[in-house]
């Protein structure tokens, strides 16, 4: 993917709000801090494009970004954090429920998982979720550079069998590194454009 042009379109958190016109939209979900915005980041060749925080329960909008006039990324809030406020927390399901549901511009979701962490139930939400709007999966483990190769074999069987879907869909990334930037934009494109390299492909 050439990247010519990137920018910050809006924030919203409901449907009106949302951008209008009909590019077709990548979102990208997972726990707070899991490094959704650094993935971003990575992807479009922009060190802080999209903040990124040490501080969990930052994102609480969902953000658009138009990526060369041609399509749309979107930065969805991180959930899972206990120290979020109660009444932040009960505004998430609905939020990405009318989202995932409502969107007609969304083609696939990029879900997010720390190599380290067995996922939660919001991660298994999210991919409940998906299957019923038919939203594509793109399965993306971060922070790889966290740990050694046993180790992330390891937690990758847990991850696999926790979520309930093949270790060959795991796409291993790392923000330090950029290990595995170039298979998660071929997974963006055939999402996008439905080429043969879809969400879930036997290589990897
Ligand atoms: P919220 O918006 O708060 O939900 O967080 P987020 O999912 O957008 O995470 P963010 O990208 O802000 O990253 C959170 C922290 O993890 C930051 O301190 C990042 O520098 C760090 N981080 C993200 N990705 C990686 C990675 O691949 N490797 C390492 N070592 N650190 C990472
Ligand atoms: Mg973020």
């Amino acid at each position: 993917m050439v990247i010519k042009n990137v920018e910050f379109i809006k924030s919203a958190t409901r449907p009106a709000h949302y951008p209008a016109g009909d590019f077709p939209e990548i979102a990208f979900a997972g726990r707070s801090n899991v490094g959704k915005s650094s993935l971003i980041n990575v992807l479009v060749n922009r060190k802080s494009l999209v903040r990124t925080s040490s501080t969990p329960g930052r994102t609480q909008l969902i953000n658009f970004f138009d990526v060369n006039g041609e399509f749309t990324l979107v930065d969805l809030p991180g959930y899972g954090f206990a120290r979020v406020p109660l009444a932040v927390k009960k505004e998430w399901g609905p939020m990405m429920e009318t989202y995932l549901s409502k969107r007609a511009n969304l083609r696939g979701v990029i879900l997010i998982l720390d190599i380290r962490r067995t996922p939660v139930a919001e991660d298994v939400q999210m991919l409940h979720w998906l299957r019923a709007y038919s939203v594509k999966p793109i399965i993306v483990v971060t922070k790889c550079d966290k740990v050694s190769k046993n180790e992330r074999a390891k937690q990758a069987a847990v991850i696999a069998q926790t979520i309930g879907i093949q270790m060959a869909e795991l796409n291993f990334f790392s923000a330090l590194s950029k290990e595995g930037k170039d298979q998660i934009w071929q997974r963006i494109e055939g999402v996008l454009y439905g080429a043969e390299t879809e969400a879930v492909g036997a290589e990897s």
